[in-house]
């Protein structure tokens, strides 16, 4: 993305850069042309110009209209990642950046990733606004606390990138930094079995299920007392309240933290919070267990 962006930069500076120099020149021209030669010089009284006054609207009106349809263009390309993207999990805190691979390595202040493979991070905080900085990949967003934001990149060249907090969130903010390694699709597969012990999102995910009591009621088939997750995940539900929403990432962390904020209808508002007992990444954890049951109810069909 970095050289799309460079290119709509450019074309925002050149624009800005011809029409200052422009509107400087014919200030000083004018200024030397129309000056006041004597005591008893009276400029001739001007009227207005149709032609001149439409001119002036229509030429910025153009530049302006193609730098939003571009910008708005790349904007919603930066913020859309593929549907193949790999997904890595990241949570800030005062002050580092934690991040979790799909297969379950982790890592704190680095990033691995592969190179030529879209990168898809879903991020969230777990204390206050951090923002996620790559410089050289043109990629910045705002970490906040009790939401998941979402970037996307595809590193095209390999080599090790600056990472930066960019936002000021307190006193060891300037050394919330870190570096992004891309690598290799190989180097990228052993760099992920090199860890001990590692636990894929999934199983970790499906652990905390067990252990936190949600099989109780989340059961494959829908219960009495809960819905069934199986699938559930970007499908629309129906809530109490008649309203639709989408149980995207979000929705799902909120359900876990908030139970009763948005009850799914035909259910009764029973489920406990779960708010300080699964930290940032245990949801995450869950999150990446709910989609696998997804991915497994697709295989099976
Ligand atoms: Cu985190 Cu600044």
């Amino acid at each position: 993305m970095a050289a799309r962006v460079d290119a709509l930069y450019f074309f925002l500076v050149g624009v800005s850069v011809f029409f200052a120099t422009l509107i400087s020149l014919l200030i000083v021209i004018f200024a030397f042309r129309y000056r006041r030669r004597s005591e008893g010089d009276r400029p001739p009284e001007i009227v207005g110009d149709l032609r001149l006054e439409i001119l002036w609207i229509v030429i910025p009106l153009g530049f302006t209209m193609v730098m939003f349809v571009w910008g708005a263009k790349l904007y919603v390309e930066t913020y859309t990642p593929p549907a193949d993207a790999l997904e890595i999990h990241v949570v800030a805190k005062q002050w580092m950046w934690k991040a979790q691979h799909p297969e379950g390595r982790s890592e704190i202040d680095q990033l691995h990733v592969p190179l030529g493979r879209p990168i898809k991070l879903l991020l969230t905080s777990q204390d206050v606004i951090h923002d996620f900085f790559v410089p050289a990949f043109r990629v910045k967003i705002d970490v906040l606390p009790g939401r998941y934001t979402t970037v996307w990149f595809e590193a095209s060249k390999a080599g090790v990138y600056h990472l930066f907090c960019a936002e000021y969130c307190g006193t060891q903010h300037s050394g919330m930094i870190g570096r992004i390694f891309v690598m290799s699709p190989n180097e990228y597969q052993s760099w992920l079995s090199a860890g001990d012990n590692v636990v894929s999102m999934p199983e970790a995910g499906a652990r905390l299920f067990q252990i936190r009591g949600c099989v109780t009621c989340h059961l494959p088939n829908d219960s009495a007392r809960g819905p069934s997750l199986v699938g559930s995940l970007g499908k629309q539900v129906r809530l109490q309240d008649g309203r639709i929403v989408v149980a995207d990432e979000n929705y799902i962390r909120e359900s876990i933290v908030n139970p009763q904020a948005k009850v799914v209808a035909g259910y009764e508002p029973v489920m406990p919070t779960f708010k300080g007992l699964i930290n940032e990444e245990g949801i995450m954890q869950i999150i990446a267990y709910v989609k696998s049951l997804e991915h497994e109810a697709q295989a099976k069909q």
